[in-house]
C-alpha cells in the first residue's frame, strides 16, 4: 500500500507525461526470475522434451491406466445434481457452514461430539495449498525436524520423538496424518500415541494437514486415525482438508481448514479473524467445486460411491506398489526394495540420488522429482522397468 501511494505521488509530481512514461518502463528493471519450483519444473522439462517414450513420475495426482485424469462418477453424479444451479454469487452462508461440517465430520468421524457441541470452527478454503498457509501472517521463525531415515527408508522415530520433546514449549507442529508427502512413511497407531502423549507435555499445538484421506488404506475413517487419538487425548487442533487428489478435483480448489477450540465462545472468535485473513487473501472462495463436494458429503448414495472409488484408488495404487516391488526384485536385484510396499499412499520414495534421477531422465526420458519420489500411475510401468536395471546392482 504505501509503495501504491508513493507512486500515485511520484507520477502527481512529474512534470512532463514523457519523463512518467519512462519512469514508468523502469518499473521491472530489478526484477529477476525466481528459482523454479521442483515440481513444476519437472512438468516443464517433461512437455520440453519430444521423446515419444517419455514418462512424467512427477506430478502429484492420481492417474489411470492411460496416464491421464481420472474422473469419479460420484463428481459426475454431482454435477447431474447442481447442474443448473446458479453459481454466479458466491456460496450462503448456510451452505458453506454445512461443507465445514461435512468436511470436519469426515475428520473426526460422524459420531464425534464435536459438530454437536460446537466447539470447532472453519472456513472453506482454496485446496490444500492456502488452506495450509494461514499462519503464514504470524512470521513465527520456522523449523524443521527429523522424520525420514534415508537408510532404512522408514521413519526415524527417535530423532523425530527427540524433536518434539526438545522443540520449545507451546512449539506448533504440521504434521501429515496418513500417506506422508514425499516419504509415503507414516508412524503407526502406537507410535503417533506416543506422538500425542508428549504433545501433551511440551503443550505442543499439532495442525494436519491431510490431502490424502483415504488414499493411504483405503479407508476414510482407518486413515484419519492419527486425527482423532490427538483429538481423544484432548489436544486442540488445527486441520487443513483438500478434496483436489481425493475426490479428483484439483482444478477446483476446494479445501476446509477448521480449528478445534474450547468452547463455542473461542469458536465464533476464531472464525472471524480466520475470515478476515481469507479476505485479504481471496474474497471468497469459488462456487462450483464446493457445490460439488457438498453435494457428495450431504448425499448418503453418493457419499458411498465415492467412499467405494476411494478404496478403488487405493487398493489399486497398493497393487501396483507390490507389482513394481515384484517386478525389481525379479530383476535379479540385490538392493532391499521392501520399503516399497512398507510405504503407503500415492508416492514411493524410491531412494534414487538427484544423479540416478538424472541420469533417467537424460538416458531414458524418465522424469520425477530429484529427491526421488515417483508418483504411482499405471501397472504397466511396473512391468516396462528393465529401464531402472542399470541403477540397481
Ligand atoms: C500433504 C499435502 N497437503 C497439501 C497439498 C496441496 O494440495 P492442493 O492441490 O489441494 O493445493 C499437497 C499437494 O501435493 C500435499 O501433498
Amino acid at each position: 500500500m504505501l509503495i501504491w501511494r508513493r507512486y500515485l505521488m511520484t507520477r502527481s509530481m512529474s512534470t512532463s507525461s514523457s519523463a512518467t512514461t519512462i519512469e514508468g518502463l523502469r518499473w521491472w528493471e530489478r526484477v529477476g526470475p525466481a528459482p523454479k519450483d521442483p515440481i513444476l519444473a519437472v512438468s516443464e522439462a517433461f512437455l520440453a522434451d519430444s521423446s515419444p517414450l517419455k514418462i512424467n513420475l512427477g506430478v502429484g495426482a492420481y492417474r489411470d491406466d492411460e496416464g491421464k485424469p481420472v474422473i469419479l462418477q460420484c463428481v459426475r453424479a454431482a454435477e447431474a445434481k447442481i447442474s443448473g444451479t446458479q453459481l454466479l454469487e458466491s456460496l450462503s452462508s448456510a451452505a458453506s457452514t454445512k461443507l465445514v461440517e461435512d468436511s470436519v465430520q469426515l475428520v473426526y468421524g460422524k459420531d464425534s461430539d464435536i459438530v454437536k457441541e460446537r466447539r470447532f470452527t472453519g472456513l472453506q478454503a482454496l485446496s490444500g495449498t492456502a488452506t495450509t498457509t494461514f499462519g503464514e501472517p504470524a512470521q513465527v521463525p520456522v523449523r524443521t525436524f527429523h522424520y525420514y531415515h534415508p537408510d532404512s527408508k522408514g521413519l526415524h522415530f527417535a530423532a523425530f520423538m527427540d524433536d518434539i520433546k526438545t522443540a520449545p514449549e507451546h512449539s506448533f507442529f504440521l504434521l501429515h496424518p496418513c500417506a506422508h508427502n514425499p516419504t509415503g512413511v507414516d508412524p503407526t497407531e502406537e507410535q503417533w500415541r506416543e506422538i500425542s502423549h508428549q504433545f501433551k507435555v511440551k503443550n505442543h499445538f499439532p495442525f494436519f494437514d491431510t490431502a490424502y484421506q483415504g488414499l493411504a488404506s483405503g479407508d476414510l475413517d482407518r486413515d484419519a486415525k492419527a486425527i482423532r487419538i490427538f483429538h481423544e487425548d484432548g489436544h486442540l487442533i488445527g486441520c487443513a482438508q483438500s478434496f483436489a487428489k481425493i475426490m479428483g478435483l484439483h482444478g477446483h480448489r476446494v479445501g476446509c481448514l477448521s480449528i478445534l477450540s474450547v468452547d463455542e465462545k473461542q469458536a465464533i472468535a476464531i472464525r472471524s479473524q480466520l475470515q478476515q485473513i481469507a479476505r485479504a487473501m481471496y474474497g471468497s472462495p469459488p462456487v462450483h467445486g464446493s457445490l460439488l463436494v457438498s453435494t457428495i458429503l450431504g448425499d448418503p448414495e453418493l457419499k458411498a460411491l465415492w467412499e467405494e472409488e476411494v478404496k478403488v484408488m487405493a487398493d489399486r495404487i497398493i497393487r501396483m506398489r507390490a507389482a513394481l516391488r515384484r517386478s525389481l526384485e525379479k530383476l535379479g536385484s540385490c538392493l532391499n526394495w521392501e520399503h516399497i510396499t512398507n510405504q503407503v499412499g500415492m508416492f514411493c520414495f524410491s531412494g534414487l540420488s538427484p544423479e540416478q534421477v538424472d541420469q533417467l531422465v537424460r538416458e531414458f526420458h524418465i522424469y520425477m522429482t530429484c529427491d526421488g519420489r515417483i508418483r504411482f500411475f499405471h501397472l504397466k510401468l511396473a512391468f516396462e522397468l528393465n529401464v531402472f536395471h542399470f541403477l540397481l546392482f
